[in-house]
């Protein structure tokens, strides 16, 4: 199984900047294969790795669920997996796997046990995954996201988004989620040091602060020139700090 990275936190914070420069500095250090997945269902990890997505998990399965738009002849679990492998899309160093809307009205129970299943098998071609979540949980609440060995919870630097994260780990830890090591990442941090208040915010829920991205230009004018996170340069202070978190990790 891949080592797997999961991030997590409250809507806006820097998630999927995070996913994105995770995996940059993945690929730069060769540590490759890597499965990207979006599992948000307004999904925009693609548009920071620059990748074009045709067709989402969501919508195959939306038209597999229905059984009037299967081929004759084929089996619905054959057809399933057949028509998920189209929504795999592969690059240098990665493959992405958009999410998309995997609910909606219906039942999806069988659909989601062929997916389950099928994820179970793509995984072991990858030595890492990197899963970008949807501020909600629902994923980690509907356990579709399952072993993680390193959870990093964003929050930016204000109380209200490290509660958020402390309780994401609670939710973890109620529904027992096999995760190897929890991390808080500070995202767009302005001052040149932590507020110690905040800093007693993170002692208090018992998490470990892995390092701090600094607010970063670039990452706003990469993002509306709708250029890939995969290409800011290593000297840019926000990739810089993620190569000294990953450093850290990694170790
Ligand atoms: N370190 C940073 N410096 C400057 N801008 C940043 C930084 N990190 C994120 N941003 C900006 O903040 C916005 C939100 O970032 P992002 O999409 O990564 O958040 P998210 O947590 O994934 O959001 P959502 O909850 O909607 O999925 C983006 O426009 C991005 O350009
Ligand atoms: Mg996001």
């Amino acid at each position: 199984m891949p080592y797997t990275f999961a991030v997590a936190g409250k809507g806006g914070t820097g998630k999927t900047t995070v996913a994105s420069l995770v995996i940059a500095d993945l690929i730069s250090r060769k540590r490759i294969p890597i499965l990207a997945v979006d599992a948000d269902p307004n999904a925009n990890l693609n548009e920071n790795l620059g990748v074009e997505v045709p067709v989402t998990l969501g919508d195959i399965l939306a038209e597999t669920r229905d059984r009037k738009n299967m081929p004759a002849g084929m089996s619905k679990r054959r057809h399933i997996e057949y028509q998920v492998q189209t929504a795999l899309i592969e690059k240098n160093g990665f493959d992405l796997m958009v999410m998309g809307r995997t609910e909606g009205p219906g039942c999806y129970c069988s659909v989601n046990d062929i997916l389950r299943s099928y994820m179970d098998e793509l995984m072991p071609n990858y030595a890492f995954a990197v899963l970008d979540n949807e501020a909600g949980m629902e994923h980690i609440s509907r356990r579709t996201t399952r072993d993680i060995d390193d959870l990093l919870l964003v929050s930016d630097e204000n109380p209200i988004g490290i509660r958020a994260a402390g309780r994401i780990l609670q939710l973890v830890n109620d529904l027992e989620i096999f995760v190897g090591r929890t991390h808080l990442i500070l995202n767009r941090a302005r001052r040149e040091e932590l507020h110690p208040k905040l800093q007693e915010e993170i002692d208090k829920l018992d998490l470990e602060l892995a390092g701090r991205i600094p607010e970063d230009d670039n990452v706003l004018d990469y993002n509306l020139n709708q250029k890939s996170m995969l290409e800011l340069p290593e000297d840019t202070p926000a990739r810089k700090a993620v190569v000294e978190i990953m450093e850290k990790i990694l170790q």
